[in-house]
This record gives C-alpha cells, sequence and structure tokens, in this order.
C-alpha cells in the first residue's frame, strides 16, 4: 500500500534543559484504500496532560498459583514464559540479546467491545491495546500505537480511538480514524535511530493507514518488545480498567538490528492482579483477557 498521502507537519518543541537538542516533531499521511487523504481531512488531537499511557509498572503483590491459558487451541503450542505481576501492563515483552537491538516490531489484533467493570469506582474506565518499543526495562522512553475504548461515568457511552505516543511526549488521538469493536488493527513501527522513526496504523478490514513519522523523540534502549493491553492514566490516576473482550495479538514478532526475529518465546508474561491475565502460544501470538 502507498503512503505518499498529503503530509500534515505538526512541530512542538521541547525545551531542552541544557544544551541544543533536536526538537520533537512529526509528520503525518494517511490513506484510504491507497489514497491520499487530504492533510484538511486528518486529525490528530493531543491528550490532555495527565492523560496518557504509561511506562510499566510493576506490582509487588505475589503471584500465586499457575496460570492457566483461557482459550484451550489444539493446533497451538502454549509456551511456558515466566509470569510477571504488573499494574498497568498486560500482555508480553520480549527482550533482544544484549548484543542486539529492536529495529521493527509487528503485531496485529483485534479492537476488543467494552463494558464497566462492577464495583469500580474510579472514571473514567478504559482499556488500551498496543504495539511499542521500551517503557518497560527502558523507562525513559516508549514509542508505541493502538487502540483504546474508554467508558464515560456520566453517560456510559463507550468511546473507541485511535492513538500513538512517543512517550514521555504526549499521546495523540487520531481523531479522524473511526475504530469499532471488532475491527483488526495492524501495527508497524520502524525506527531509524534511538530518537526517530515511523509508526504506521491500518484498519486492515477498511484499508485506513495513517502513518506518523517522528524526530527528536526521547532516546530509546530498543531493549523492550511490547504487546500490551493498558490500564492508563487519566488526569494523573490510574483510569478504572474496563472489563474487555479477549484480545488476541498475531503476528507479533520484532526484527533486530542484526537481521534476526524476536518472538514472544521466553517474553515476560504480564497480568494485573483481579483485572488481566495473558497466554502465549507458539512464538507470535498471545491472548490478553479480562479476568
Ligand atoms: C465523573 O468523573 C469525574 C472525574 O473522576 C468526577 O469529577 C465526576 O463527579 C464523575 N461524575 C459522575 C456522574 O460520576
Ligand atoms: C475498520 O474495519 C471495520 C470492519 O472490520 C469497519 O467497520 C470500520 O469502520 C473500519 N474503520 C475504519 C477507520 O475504517
Ligand atoms: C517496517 O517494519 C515492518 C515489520 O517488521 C517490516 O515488514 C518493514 O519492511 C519495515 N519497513 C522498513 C522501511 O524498514
Amino acid at each position: 500500500m502507498k503512503l505518499l498521502g498529503a503530509a500534515l507537519t505538526i512541530i512542538t518543541t521541547i525545551l531542552a534543559a541544557r544544551g541544543a537538542q533536536a526538537a520533537f516533531s512529526f509528520t503525518v499521511s494517511a490513506t484510504h484504500d491507497g489514497v491520499a487523504i487530504s492533510a484538511s481531512q486528518v486529525r490528530l488531537s493531543p491528550l490532555p496532560p495527565g492523560t496518557q499511557y504509561g511506562r510499566h509498572h510493576r506490582a509487588s503483590t505475589s503471584l500465586s498459583g499457575s496460570r492457566k491459558p483461557k482459550t484451550k487451541k489444539a493446533n497451538k503450542m502454549r509456551r511456558a514464559n515466566p509470569a510477571v505481576q504488573s499494574a498497568n501492563w498486560c500482555g508480553s515483552v520480549a527482550h533482544p540479546p544484549s548484543t542486539d537491538k529492536i529495529k521493527n516490531m509487528h503485531g496485529w489484533f483485534q479492537h476488543p467491545s467494552c463494558s464497566a467493570r462492577p464495583g469500580v469506582a474510579s472514571y473514567p474506565q478504559a482499556a488500551a491495546a498496543w504495539v511499542g518499543i521500551d517503557g518497560d526495562s527502558w523507562t525513559s522512553a516508549l514509542f508505541q500505537s493502538g487502540t483504546v475504548c474508554k467508558i464515560d461515568n456520566s453517560t456510559g457511552v463507550v468511546r473507541n480511538e485511535a492513538w500513538w505516543q512517543w512517550y514521555p511526549s504526549g499521546a495523540y488521538t487520531i481523531s479522524s480514524m473511526p475504530v469499532a469493536a471488532g475491527d483488526w488493527f495492524e501495527v508497524t513501527l520502524n525506527t531509524t535511530s534511538a530518537t526517530a522513526g515511523t509508526v504506521t496504523l491500518r484498519n486492515l478490514s477498511q484499508g485506513y493507514a495513517y502513518s506518523m513519522s517522528v524526530g527528536g523523540g526521547a532516546a530509546l534502549g530498543r531493549v523492550d518488545a511490547d504487546w500490551v493491553v493498558e490500564r492508563p492514566y487519566y488526569g494523573g490516576a490510574l483510569a478504572g480498567f474496563a472489563r474487555f473482550s479477549d484480545v488476541w495479538f498475531e503476528e507479533a514478532y520484532a526484527t533486530l538490528v542484526s537481521g534476526a526475529s524476536l518472538g514472544i518465546l521466553g517474553a515476560n508474561q504480564l497480568q494485573i492482579a483481579g483485572a488481566c491475565s495473558s497466554a502465549e502460544f507458539d512464538d507470535s501470538e498471545m491472548e490478553a483477557w479480562s479476568t
């Protein structure tokens, strides 16, 4: 698919604490069935301060019992990844060998349907599915894109949105990309250096593709490959974690600088106590589900 669409340039300036630093900037190109969407119809909205997709925070609670995958698949080999208890991420985080780095990331998933979690008083409730690089063992940067469902507390209305973020710069909602439960999204991240790269989010069913080329991002370590369903932050606090229909990540792999491939075999398998669990199958498939 061609991505030579009309380009929209948005530049924001980061005030470097000291010394010269390239400003954070990005360009957007968007297509529908391979035809460029005009810049005037491409809308990206920055999320308000304190509202973001955060880096990973481990939970101190210890794990009890063995994890059982929710789904049994006759033709799939269940793996035995080490389980890690998390406060906000659920899914797989894989690390390349210390002599190598992540260059590209890939994965697709179906945007889930969401419902309010009973007994949770904090609102809005939300769940975000995404693919990204870093933010786990590498805490100072995270390049990611995916979708989110958000349940408004006064109306109960579920809003589904596409978004991307180069943490700690703020997240952008891709307001002009409609998202519905059951839509298939493919995420591709290509890095060209520690501070530059392109993220492409495609709706496979309808042929929409949004591609953001970013420069001047906080330096990535390119050491964490993430396929995650997240409990995001709203107004500086963790949102209530909405219940969501099972999310399957497919063709989950990273390509390393050496050319080697990194899958989810041996990844840390993250779960959130009382809210979400996850299990891996073969080297490229992973299921995350509400508990
Ligand atoms: C909705 O949530 C906001 C922020 O948490 C809160 O200020 C407001 O009172 C809530 N409204 C209702 C109807 O619960
Ligand atoms: C994505 O595909 C689904 C069908 O699976 C469609 O209903 C939806 O409108 C599409 N979204 C966009 C942004 O085209
Ligand atoms: C970007 O990453 C994807 C997924 O790994 C890969 O198929 C594609 O060739 C990469 N594109 C470039 C320009 O490197």
